[in-house]
């Protein structure tokens, strides 16, 4: 299948040698945006941007131009925060902007900061990307030489501080309050909101916080004006969007996609679709944290709305193909483990639900269970979804009951295949599903009531991983 043409906006010189200098990036035109932008005033920049329609790239998809917007006026200290934490398994793209052209991430930095009113600025890198840190730092300190960061930008009036904060390497940390928390020099766990971080964000201040693909726009709007860049893309979704395809593709990688292009023309088009002699099982279409799709949702156009409307959710635009090669619980488990490892701790359906999902996978997978832990393990999730204090606990509870509607004869099967090794019959079975009977009962008492609670068979559940923030 042939690829569709797509504009290249943020990767248009991306493998340009030397891009990541302060050099090579104003060759191609980088700081004349944030030139453009100085001569506006902050007011009229807001405007292109919420006219952009541009929507974030981060996970959650909320309008970066509203946004930007709702910071209070006035002239206490303003915060801007990137959040460049990218720990979403499957997401890499935010790591390719970073080591690539640091510039044009920097200069939508301050022309954001500028709208906002934000005079301090921090970008949070994720612990594990070194490499890009150290890019970021010396673009940073080329970009301060030159004057685009720093006092008086320019001579407009407008200053800005940044610091790059490089994290401690938990997943949480993403989320963007255990961030603030983190950047405090806190154990790095999600707040309640309200009150949200417009309101009161970092040290209490009014706060922006926005992804490093978000950000990265920035330049490419105030470049072509908001209206052109809604032109792109389809309404409610406009624009181009990074996507990261890994998995079973013959070419995964990063690609810039028109928004609203079906999805088959990434998967099979830019990626190349699965092995030879292969087929796509199913895809999470915007990281591990999304509902599962099938090869017939393929047709689906790659859009918020449209992936939310199919039972996903375009997340952060990672891409995972999983061919017919791959049992289903290897995925789920795969899955669980991850978000049990990474659940801060703090509420109970995501540290006991995360844990005790893990354990009824593994008993599956030892054929300990019967098919009645099937439905223990479906009504699990749906006890997470939407209990929790952040949605990492619904980021495992969405794609394993995903997993499990799709895919619900594989999983009996692996239970009927794996009970037949430990040589037990189908009379044992039937014990076992009477004695599940009662604790299927306890299970969805304890699941309801949020409280910690072991599987059938089980001694009480250890607690979640704590897994602190940096
Ligand atoms: C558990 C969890 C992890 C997250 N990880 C990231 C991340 O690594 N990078 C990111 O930009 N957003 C992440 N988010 C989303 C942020 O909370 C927030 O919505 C985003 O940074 C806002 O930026 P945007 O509006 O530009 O997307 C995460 C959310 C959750 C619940
Ligand atoms: S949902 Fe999980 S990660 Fe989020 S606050 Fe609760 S325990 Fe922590």
């Amino acid at each position: 299948m042939a690829a569709t043409a797509t504009p290249k906006l943020l990767l248009a010189d991306i493998d340009e040698p030397g891009l990541h200098t302060r050099e090579v990036y104003e060759r191609r035109g980088g700081y004349d945006s944030l030139r453009a932008a100085l001569q506006m005033s902050p007011e009229e920049v807001l405007r292109e941007l919420e006219a952009s329609g541009l929507r974030g790239r981060g996970g959650a998809g909320f309008a970066m131009g509203k946004k930007a917007s709702f910071l209070p006026k006035g002239a206490m200290d303003k915060y801007l925060v990137c959040n460049a934490d990218e720990s979403e398994p499957g997401t890499f793209k935010d790591r390719e902007l970073m080591q690539k052209t640091p510039h044009m991430l920097l200069e939508g930095i301050v022309i954001a900061s500028y709208a906002a009113g934000a005079n301090r600025g921090f970008i949070y890198v994720r612990g594990e990307y070194d490499l890009q840190a150290d890019v970021l730092d010396a673009a940073l300190a080329e970009a301060r030489a030159a004057g685009y960061v720093g006092e008086d930008i320019f001579g407009s009036g407008h200053s800005l501080s940044l610091v790059i904060h490089r994290g401690a390497g938990a997943y949480i940390c993403g989320e963007e309050t255990a961030l603030l928390d983190s950047l405090e020099g806190k154990r790095g766990n999600p707040r309640l909101k309200p009150p949200f971080p417009a309101n009161q964000g970092l040290y209490q201040g009014p706060t922006l916080i926005n992804n490093v693909e978000t950000l990265a726009t920035v330049p490419v709007i105030i470049r072509m004006g908001g209206e052109e860049y809604a032109e792109l893309g389809v309404e409610g979704s406009t624009g181009t969007k990074l996507v990261s395809v890994s998995g079973h593709v013959r070419r995964p990688g990063n690609y810039e996609i028109e928004l609203g292009i079906p999805s088959r023309e990434i998967v099979y088009g830019l990626a190349g679709g699965p092995p030879e002699g292969r087929e796509v099982k199913c895809w999470f279409p915007g990281g591990s944290s999304a509902p599962v799709l099938m090869p017939e949702d393929l047709d689906v156009p790659y859009d918020f709305d449209s992936l939310g409307k199919a039972g996903s959710m375009l997340g952060s635009g990672a891409i995972i193909v999983i061919d017919d090669s791959t049992p289903i619980l290897d995925v789920a488990l795969k899955v669980a483990k991850f978000y049990r490892h990474e659940s801060c701790g703090k509420c109970t359906p995501c540290r006991e639900g995360t844990n005790w999902t893990v354990k009824m996978l593994e008993r599956i997978e030892s054929g300990e269970a019967t098919p009645m832990d099937l439905e223990i393990m479906a009504s699990v999730q749906e006890h997470i979804i939407g209990n929790c204090l952040c949605v990492l606990g619904d980021a495992m509870a969405m794609p394993i009951g995903s997993m499990i509607a799709k895919f619900r004869d594989e999983f009996e099967s692996h239970i009927e295949d794996a009970r037949a090794k430990r040589g037990l019959g189908d009379a044992a079975a039937s014990e076992v599903a009477l004695g599940a009977q009662g604790a299927e009962e306890s299970g969805h008492r304890l699941a309801a009531q949020g409280t910690g609670a072991q599987a059938p068979g089980e001694h009480a559940g250890a607690p979640g991983t704590q897994k602190g923030g940096a």
